[in-house]
């Protein structure tokens, strides 16, 4: 079995909850940087090993990789639900080195209440 593991870095990702603008399904991607070689773009199923910092619509981070605990990128399996819906549809077709942000409608992350996983 051949396993690709791809060192995707720095999704940044913006989780905007009081919702509004955007319709409700959609993410709104901006990629911040794209690097000058890219053999290859996330695709479903692949391992991606992101950073990355969330943030309120305020402003507030409520999450940060590279601030809490080991420091340490985590492993995401693109496509299958791991994270919230807005990272499978956010994280698709980037480059290794790559740098996104993404706004996050609730919908798409931890639901209008805003706490735990959506179901
Ligand atoms: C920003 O928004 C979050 C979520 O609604 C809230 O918990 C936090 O207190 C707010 N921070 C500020 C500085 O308003």
């Amino acid at each position: 079995m051949l396993l690709t593991v791809l060192s995707w870095l720095c999704a940044s990702l913006l989780v905007s909850v009081g919702g509004g603008k955007l319709p409700e399904a959609e993410v709104q991607i901006e990629v911040l940087h794209r690097p000058f070689l890219c053999h290859r773009k996330s695709k479903y199923g692949d391992i991606l090993l992101v950073h990355h910092d969330g943030y309120f619509e305020n402003g507030t981070v409520f999450h940060s990789s590279r601030a809490e605990g080991d420091k340490q990128a985590v492993w995401f399996t693109l496509g299958i639900r791991e994270a919230i819906k807005g990272w499978d549809k956010g994280l698709q077709d980037m480059c290794s080195g790559e740098k996104r942000k993404l706004i996050v409608p609730p919908a798409l992350a931890y639901g209008k209440e805003g706490r735990g996983l959506p179901r």
